[in-house]
């Protein structure tokens, strides 16, 4: 069992002690049975004695106090070894998304990694309380089974042989329990997706009643339905395992009860065997319990190694970026890049086209809705890696040893940004410069800067921009990179904003990559590119075209 395996394996130096609670607890189990069943031992004396059997009693509260304190020190180890495991797995997750390549990773699907995670953690936490249970059982099962040889050879023959063929019966009813957990696991990831219609989209499906109509009934339901189909049916794949070995144990206990007595001949060991019989059956309530939450963690360890493996194909081999890094020139010639249908056909190409970047200047970059401007922006500040062409940062042309210097260069907003509650990796600006720029884009009045934080980030669009390009400012990067940022602020905010502030920051030194529609302020721009189709269609300089 793959689960155990894995466990056993990540217990490192608490193996010892783990090993010695199993032994505890699966000896304690075995001290009870047998010192209870010396009572029952028709030559033993204690029952023809009206004296008490004070060393029974004795041997009885140890064994009873070893199987309880084994259990719960068991317990503990498990589920410790199953949490660093597990904390390990998240650690493992973040880093491997950190560093993943931003185009293949975006392809990979950000719902199955957060669901995949999600779902299995949970399956393994609870795994591991109930596991420790099962190994001490079936320990106390196999020496049960060994104590009957003591008992009667005759008798331990018969359930061996019976242990053996509920085994091999066990294994093939489980050929189709992994078939039926796969298909498990895809149709609630499917699921998910489709709820997630309904909470991403919940004021268009609030405001369209036939559209929450079609996704519930036409969607959602079907799904549903299909997830509570595949999961009756894995649980019926695993619970035909647990019916075979109950089947398996009672038909022990009728033959020790109703075949074996006149071959065995002695009424005193039939009574000794079936007491134990009905401990072992005792023990395989709890095996029994354990093995189908066993098999799911087996299956949820199975499926967070291939998401593991799905994320480490797509990390990019990158080296942390070095401190300060400066620009004079950037010279990116033939960029492509193209996006891929489900089904491995281009949907759109970018390119290939060229760009080039003064230290200082005002770059406009405009275009049509889909003429591949924010892709273009993606692929010059390599966060996507071009199909062909290549950027020449001042001499050095940019490869994957200098890809994350080359990022240190831009601070963005892009027009899909995420809106941090913190100054995250800027830990020495002080509160005041922070909340000057807050006022300097008139936002101070909504939010502030305290003890590390915002105090608020429910913010209208135009606001949650002006903080995204708050934080974008204090990065203090030499490329300032807008992707419309003008769009949805108010006209006096988007007039200063392009009349004062841009020239404002590029009197600062910085340079300015800015993404727009607003045909009213292009001669703001040193320089402006027009895209069309993927294409540079214009190139004008101040207002001349070239
Ligand atoms: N993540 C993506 N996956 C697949 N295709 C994409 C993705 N992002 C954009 N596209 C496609 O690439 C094309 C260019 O998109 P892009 O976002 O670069 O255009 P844009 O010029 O920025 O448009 P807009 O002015 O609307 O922002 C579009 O046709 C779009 O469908
Ligand atoms: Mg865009």
């Amino acid at each position: 069992m793959k689960f155990l395996k894995l466990v056993w394996e990540a217990a490192g130096v608490r193996r010892l002690k783990l090993a010695i609670a199993l032994m505890g607890s699966t000896f304690g189990m075995i001290g009870v049975l047998v010192v209870v069943s010396q009572v029952l031992d028709p030559e033993g004396h204690t029952s023809e004695s009206n004296v008490p059997d004070l060393m029974g009693l004795f041997l009885f509260v140890i064994a009873a106090f070893s199987v309880i304190a084994g259990n719960a020190v068991g317990q503990r180890l498990s589920v410790a070894v199953v949490e660093d495991l597990l904390d390990r797995i998240r650690r493992d997750f973040a880093d491997l998304v950190r560093r993943s390549d931003y185009g293949r990773f975006e392809a990979f699907g950000i719902t199955r990694v957060y669901d995949t995670l999600t779902r299995n953690s949970q399956t393994l936490t609870e795994a591991a309380i109930l596991s420790i249970h099962g190994v001490a059982g079936f320990g106390a099962l196999i020496l049960g089974g060994l104590y009957t040889l003591i008992i009667s050879p005759l008798v331990f023959a018969v359930i061996i042989g019976l242990i053996i063929t509920s085994t091999f019966f066990y294994r093939l009813t489980q050929r189709r329990t992994h078939l039926a957990l796969t298909e498990t696991s895809e149709r609630q990831t499917g699921f998910f997706s489709l709820f997630r219609h309904l909470i991403d989209g919940f004021k268009e499906v609030k405001l369209h009643n036939p559209r929450g109509a079609s996704i519930e009934h036409e969607h959602l339901e079907p799904a549903s339905g299909a997830l509570r189909d595949s999961q009756v049916f894995a649980a019926v794949q695993i619970n035909r395992g647990v019916s075979v070995s109950y089947f398996f144990f009672y038909l022990m206990l009728a033959t020790i009860a109703f075949v074996l007595p006149p071959f065995v001949g002695d009424h005193g060991i039939i009574v000794q065997s079936l007491y134990v019989a009905i401990f072992m059956l005792s023990v395989v309530e709890i095996i029994l319990k354990a093995v189908p939450v066993i098999t799911r963690a087996s299956f949820a360890i199975d499926e967070l190694k291939a998401v593991e493996q799905s994320l480490r194909e797509v990390v990019s081999n990158e080296r942390p970026p070095s401190a300060d890094v400066q620009f004079e020139r950037i010279e990116a010639q033939g960029l492509m890049y193209s996006y891929f249908d489900p089904d491995g056909a281009r949907s759109f190409t970018m390119g290939p086209t060229g760009l080039d970047l003064n230290r200082g200047e005002i770059l406009f970059i405009v275009g049509g809705n889909g003429s591949g401007k924010s892709t273009l922006m993606k692929v010059f500040t390599r966060l996507y890696e071009p199909e062909s062409g290549g950027i020449l940062w001042d001499d050095t042309s940019v490869e994957s040893n200098n890809v994350t210097d080359y990022r240190t260069l831009f601070s963005s907003v892009f027009s899909d940004f995420h809106l941090f509650d913190r100054l995250y990796g800027l830990p020495e600006i002080e509160e005041k410069v922070v909340n000057d720029m807050l006022g300097d884009l008139d936002i101070a009045h909504k939010t502030q800067y305290r003890d590390g934080a915002f105090t608020n980030t429910n913010l209208s669009t135009g606001q949650r921009k002006r903080l995204a390009l708050a934080v974008a400012l204090l990065e203090n990067r030499p490329i300032l990179l807008l992707d419309e940022l003008g769009a949805d602020q108010d006209p006096e905010f988007r007039k200063r904003f392009y009349n004062e502030l841009i020239p404002g920051w590029k009197k600062e030194g910085r340079t300015l990559v800015i993404v727009s529609h607003e045909d009213q302020y292009f001669h703001v721009a040193d320089r402006t590119i027009v895209l069309s189709d993927g294409q540079t269609a214009i190139q004008r300089q101040n207002g001349a075209t070239s």
